[in-house]
């Protein structure tokens, strides 16, 4: 253990060339600014930019955290989507209130969303559903996430089936999946430095608007 804290302490964070962060430069809304770092991110190579932390509570107040595919930013929200009977949903259903966070390793760079959760139309979280990959549309016929599994053969039996009920109706849905939007109160860019000189802004929704405000890093 003691060699881990030693290796651990000698990795390098904010290595390499950053990009430049002016807080004076940005757009009026985090979505405009969101975006413009996002395609930062895959012109830097960075794999899976739209990956991201969903952290829930659940009804007992205690937090739980797991990595999603970000679906689409609209002027509604961040949206990602998931099984109905999953841990994650039945944290929102009892708590109706997300964060999520980004982190882009190559550029130093973080985004961090909070705000509250709506459950999409069943005609929108189903046309999601139909627009994933038919391996992922079989995984999602699964259902059942996160319940306990016997072995990884029942599991691929189950896909085998899945597949064969996609073939058989490509357009069916799996019952509950859900397309969910986080409607930001506030989001948080903040962009790293090599000489720990971190700049962070945030946009903070309010009657008039969008209000944006620095913070110590
Ligand atoms: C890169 C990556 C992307 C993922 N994307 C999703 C996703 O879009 N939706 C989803 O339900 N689970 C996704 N997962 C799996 C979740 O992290 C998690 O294991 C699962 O949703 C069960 O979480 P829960 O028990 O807290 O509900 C992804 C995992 C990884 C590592």
């Amino acid at each position: 253990m003691d060699d881990l804290r030693q290796l651990l302490r000698g990795i390098e964070v904010f290595a390499g060339d950053l990009p430049g962060f002016d807080p004076g430069a940005t757009p009026d809304t985090p979505g405009e600014l969101f975006a413009d770092w996002l395609l930062g991110a895959l012109d830097a190579g960075v794999r899976e930019p739209h990956a991201m932390t969903l952290s829930t509570a659940g009804a007992d107040g205690n937090p739980q955290a797991r990595t999603l595919i970000l679906k689409a930013v609209t002027a509604e929200g961040w949206q990602f989507a998931s099984d109905g009977g999953s841990v994650k949903a039945g944290d929102l259903a009892a708590r109706p209130y997300a964060a999520l966070t980004f982190y882009w390793s190559a550029l130093a760079r973080q985004v961090r969303v909070r705000g509250p959760v709506t459950a999409a139309s069943a005609e929108a979280s189903a046309a999601d559903f139909r627009a994933r990959g038919e391996d992922a549309r079989a995984e999602a016929l699964l259902g059942r996430q996160s319940q306990p599994l016997a072995d990884l053969a029942e599991r691929d039996a189950a896909v085998r089936e899945a597949r064969a009920r996609l073939a058989a109706d490509p357009d069916a849905v799996a019952p509950g999946w859900t397309l969910h939007t986080v409607r930001p109160e506030s989001v948080e860019f903040w962009q790293g430095d090599k000489a720990r000189r971190h700049t962070r802004l945030t946009y903070r929704r309010t009657a008039d608007g969008w209000h944006k405000q620095l913070l110590w890093p």
